[in-house]
């Protein structure tokens, strides 16, 4: 899977054999410039997810709950993702599962597939002082993986496991029956998923560990607007099949 955003990149993920794409809310942060993916709420989430799904109908596509609109009763939770199911998600992703077991259940019996999410969630930084590797100390790769169990028997129909150990991110993917997707959690995962831009190189200032630019995108950009720039300044741009008679 790959994270979009808009309806140009969901055009080109249409051509391509990527099984899934997920409207992640780290759109606040690779589309916004914020720091954190605290900021998209419903609102935005449901803008990005109508272009998505214009580009990409047809492809598998799951949308992020943003952050807090699961943690305020099943009503709100409820509205919020019925509001992306209409704009074209086929299914929403929940960051956690202590404390909102009940809104996940009620998710999934309303007929919405909900894919979990576990190890670093990224709504929670705060509360772990940074984007830090989870699940390192045997209480924490303990509590994850009956996170994971929990999720399973809710009804959830996969799980992205976010910055764990490989280890701990295979046993956990061994013991259960619905798939796992992993994002810096190694190779022991069911599937693989990486932010567009990440894996496009299109952020030079950004090197996750787990990354890997598969394209050295910024600099065919760069490059692309260099050329531009000198056709115009040297007057060879637009050239006479390039106007108008
Ligand atoms: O929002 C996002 O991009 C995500 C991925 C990191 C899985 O949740």
């Amino acid at each position: 899977m790959v994270t979009c955003y808009d309806y140009t990149f969901a055009r080109l993920l249409m051509k391509s054999a990527i099984d899934g794409i997920l409207v992640g809310d780290s759109a606040a942060m690779v589309m916004h410039g914020h720091p954190t993916t605290l900021s998209a709420n419903t609102e935005l989430m449901r803008v990005h997810t109508e272009a998505v799904a214009r580009g990409a109908a047809g492809k598998f596509i799951v949308v992020d709950m943003p952050f807090l609109s699961f943690r305020k009763g099943a009503v709100a939770a409820l509205d919020s993702a019925s509001i992306l199911m209409i704009a074209g998600a086929q299914a929403v992703k929940i960051e956690g599962v202590d404390g909102h077991e009940d809104v996940i259940q009620r998710i999934v019996q309303s007929g919405i597939p909900v894919m979990g999410h576990l190890g670093l969630q990224p709504q929670s930084v705060h509360a772990y002082g940074g984007f830090r590797v989870q699940g390192r100390s045997r209480d924490s790769a303990q509590n994850i993986a009956c996170q994971a169990a929990a999720l399973e028997k809710l009804g959830a129909f996969a799980i992205v496991l976010e910055c764990v150990p490989a280890n701990l991110a295979r046993d956990i993917s061994e013991s259960l029956r619905i798939p796992t997707i992993g994002i810096g959690a190694g190779a022991g995962c069911d599937g693989q998923i990486l932010v567009l831009q990440d894996l496009l190189g299109l952020n030079p200032d950004f090197h996750p560990k787990f990354g890997r630019p598969f394209l050295n995108g910024a600099r065919c950009v760069l490059e692309t607007l260099a050329r531009f720039d000198e056709a115009v300044k040297a007057g060879t741009f637009p050239a006479g099949e390039e106007s108008y008679s």
